[in-house]
């Protein structure tokens, strides 16, 4: 049976750099704040008009593909892991198909949030392995900056976010690649960290945690006046209940994919965590006793890009010379759903 190895590896980030200090121009909160509960420094904001969640993907995509030594046209299959689609549908994988003038191939959408890139690749690893496609581009892409609410009711989250995008070219080997992924869901806690509109739920059939919107007809548009005006067209956050379950979660399918492998943390060469908060990352760490040089977080530079952070944290490790051949890397996420994954690989 064949393997899966990563062949290139790329990433984009908007040049726009966007400071804490920056938003304090118009949100109500302060770099200490951000920082202390984040250790977010700055992120990086799209183009508001020029940059789209897909153009950014096509930019990483490239780079992906050219350190793959491969072009566009020997893509076999896409897969795009995004909760901030350019179109509410269809989704960012046939946008990328057009656009780099690829064959007609299969584009398929992945909508888990943060954990998205990490699904995105165990469903490659699959196609690999049992020799339906050759040459798999996979990608984390998310334009954020677009869809924040910057009123202080929703600054525990907007201050949180960046955009950018990762990708990588999957390919069949015979020495050993990818060795596991293990994916999960409690879908219990959905409201917890979501965004409700647009969505079709607005016949009560969730009992929403901030639901104060209207009864919205049937066929009425996605979105009614009262919708926007309760922020449900904002992404929604209970901070402290997400920080509490990705604690245990993160460690949990870390040693999942370890133990499967007869392999403990002592091996992991480099661990790359979602970044979705340094203290979360900070606390796997030392759950797992991992030193500062096993674990890789770049979440001060960008801020959380969700289905991009792993991808582009990848890139940026592998590029300053942090993953070398023969190296055992973890990937672990933990987002939205909740949805959460890992994937262990031989380098
Ligand atoms: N600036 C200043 N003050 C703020 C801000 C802000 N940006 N946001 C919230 N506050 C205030 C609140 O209004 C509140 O004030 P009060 O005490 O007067 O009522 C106070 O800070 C505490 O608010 P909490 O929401 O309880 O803030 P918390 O201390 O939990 O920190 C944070 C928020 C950083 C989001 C934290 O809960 C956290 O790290 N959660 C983990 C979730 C996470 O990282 N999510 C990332 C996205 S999901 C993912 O990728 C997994």
């Amino acid at each position: 049976m064949p393997q899966t190895k990563i062949a290139g590896i790329g990433k984009y980030v908007p040049e726009n750099v966007v400071t804490n200090n920056d938003l304090t121009a118009f949100i109500d909160t302060s770099d200490e704040w951000i920082q202390e509960r984040t250790g977010i420094k700055e992120r990086r904001y799209a183009h508001r008009t020029d940059e789209t969640t897909t153009t950014m993907a096509v930019k990483a995509a490239e780079i992906a593909l050219q350190r793959a030594g491969i072009t566009a046209q020997e893509v076999d299959f896409i897969i795009f892991a995004t909760l901030s689609p350019d179109y509410y549908f269809p989704g960012c994988g046939v946008l990328v198909q057009r656009a780099m003038k690829m064959k007609e191939i299969g584009a398929l959408d992945i909508r888990n949030q943060c954990s998205g890139f990490v699904y995105a690749i165990s469903v490659a690893d699959q196609f690999i392995k049992t020799g339906m496609y050759k040459n798999i581009l996979v990608i984390g892409s998310e334009k954020h900056s677009f869809g924040l609410d910057f009123s202080t009711r929703g600054r525990n989250i907007s201050v949180i976010f960046g955009d950018g995008a990762g990708a990588v070219v999957l390919q069949p080997t015979e020495q050993p690649g990818i060795l596991s992924t293990h994916l999960h869901s409690d879908g219990d806690s959905a409201e917890v960290l979501a965004m409700y509109n647009p969505g079709t739920h607005a016949n009560h059939w969730v009992d929403t945690p901030v639901a104060t919107f209207d009864d919205a007809p049937r066929g009425e548009m996605f979105m009614s006046h009262s919708m926007i005006d309760s922020a449900q067209n904002f992404p929604y956050m209970d901070g402290p209940a997400v920080f509490k379950k990705a604690v245990v979660k993160f460690p949990e399918v870390i040693m999942e994919a370890l133990h499967q492998n007869n392999l403990q943390t002592s091996d992991i060469d480099l661990l790359i965590p979602h970044q979705a908060n340094l203290r979360i990352a900070q606390f796997v760490q030392q759950k797992l006793q991992l030193s500062d040089d096993k674990v890789f977080n770049n979440i001060e530079k960008y801020g959380n890009t969700t289905a991009a952070s792993i991808p582009i944290a990848l890139c940026e490790a592998w590029e300053a010379g942090k993953i070398k051949e023969g190296d055992l890397v973890c990937l672990a996420a933990f987002g939205s759903g909740f949805t959460w994954g890992s994937a262990l690989l031989r380098w």
